[in-house]
């Protein structure tokens, strides 16, 4: 409908709906009154049957999933060096040596309650911001970093502006706090005056005090995430749904062709599958985890490297998967129609601007 989507919530919230996220499933009759709200017609089509999953009941169909997490905030607050610190400690916990690739997402088991957290990357967070736009949301959660000794600054209260608008929940660490004669107190107040409703002072926001450098209250920063994601049940179909997710960074390898790291949301991908993103798609001829190790099966939340792409997917693309290659092809062909329509009655409008403009 091209509304942004905390028009959407308001209007959610008009209407009596409750605690609304932007994963929030609407049953085919509400989403109508939403949609009539902004002045669309919906038909629902009482035929359609889906060819892959012909019998599709998606409320039954949920499980549990991961988490998804992204880390933002100012330059230099340490968001890299926690990265770097909760992947080190998932391999070690994983037990599994050799080199990590740098890929833009990967998950960690938590250490104390052993559950599974799916952290972006760095390039993760550029994507992030691209699907914003687009208004899809691919993050369950923002760790907001806030260095202790710097306190609060622009790009975090930019961090802040984003996680708002997208009605991500976040979690605050405030990071260095190894560091000598740093002012917490300081940092909790300058986040109170940007409107985080931060636990210290009364609010349900959850702060915790770390140190990506040696590792301070890393263990807590997880559990923070499993205590905020017990609350909000986050929740997919692994099975019995057509898969999809979204592309967060693709390269060309050598001796593998066109590879894309993939975050599935949906469903379950697989060897031999077929996946459409953006104006490509892709016979799936292969999975690889975080850790380089081959994979068979790829369910909600997970990062997997994908290969067998025939053009290279962008960025914060949708994928979706296709029943057969004819399909693919079709819908890829249909897109790049479109963009070049697009395109040109831009190219149009603004010959017709500069006319005038000339007049
Ligand atoms: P950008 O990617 O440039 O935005 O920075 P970043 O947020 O990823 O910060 P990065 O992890 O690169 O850390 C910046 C500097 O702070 C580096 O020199 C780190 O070694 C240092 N640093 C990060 N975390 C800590 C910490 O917990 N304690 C201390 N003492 N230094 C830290
Ligand atoms: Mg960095």
């Amino acid at each position: 409908m091209h509304v942004p989507l905390n028009d959407v919530f308001k209007k959610l919230e008009g209407l009596g709906f409750e605690d609304i996220r932007h994963n929030y499933i609407l049953e085919k009759d509400n989403a109508s009154l939403i949609a009539d709200e902004f002045g669309f017609e919906v038909t629902i089509n009482e035929d359609y049957k889906d060819d892959l999953f012909p019998d599709v009941e998606n409320e039954k169909l949920l499980k549990e999933r991961p988490p998804v997490v992204t880390i933002m905030g100012h330059v230099d607050h340490g968001k890299t060096t926690i990265l770097d610190y909760l992947r080190k400690s998932s391999i070690v916990d994983q037990e599994f040596g050799g080199i990590t690739q740098h890929i833009g997402a990967f998950s960690v088991i938590t250490p104390i309650s052993k559950k599974k957290i799916t952290f972006l990357d760095t390039p993760g967070h550029a994507a992030f911001l691209k699907m914003r736009e687009r208004g899809a949301i691919i993050t369950d959660i923002v760790i907001l970093v806030v260095a202790a000794d710097d306190s609060v600054m622009p790009q975090t209260i930019e961090a802040i502006k984003h996680a708002k608008k997208s009605g991500v929940p976040i979690i605050v660490a405030i990071n260095k706090c190894d560091k000598h004669g740093v002012k917490i107190e300081k940092v909790l107040s300058d986040l109170s005056a940007q409107d985080i409703d931060i636990e210290d002072y009364g609010g349900e926001t959850q702060t915790v005090k770390i140190s990506g450098k040696t590792g301070l209250n890393m263990d807590k920063l997880e559990e923070a995430v499993i205590t905020l994601s017990e609350m909000s049940d986050f929740k997919a179909e692994p099975t019995g749904i057509r898969a999809d997710g979204w592309v967060i960074e693709s390269e060309m390898i050598k001796g593998m062709g066109n590879v894309a790291t993939v975050l599935v949301r949906r469903g379950s991908v697989k060897a031999g599958d077929f996946l459409v993103a953006g104006h490509t798609y892709c016979k799936v001829r292969g999975m690889k985890d975080e850790h380089g190790k081959p994979i068979k099966i790829a369910g909600p939340s997970t990062p997997v490297q994908i290969w067998g792409w025939k053009d290279l997917p962008e960025s914060g693309d949708q994928l979706i998967q296709a029943s057969n290659e004819q399909t693919c092809k079709r819908v890829t062909e249909n897109r790049i129609t479109r963009q070049k329509e697009i395109q040109a009655s831009r190219d149009i409008e603004s010959i017709n601007q500069k006319r005038q403009d000339e007049i």
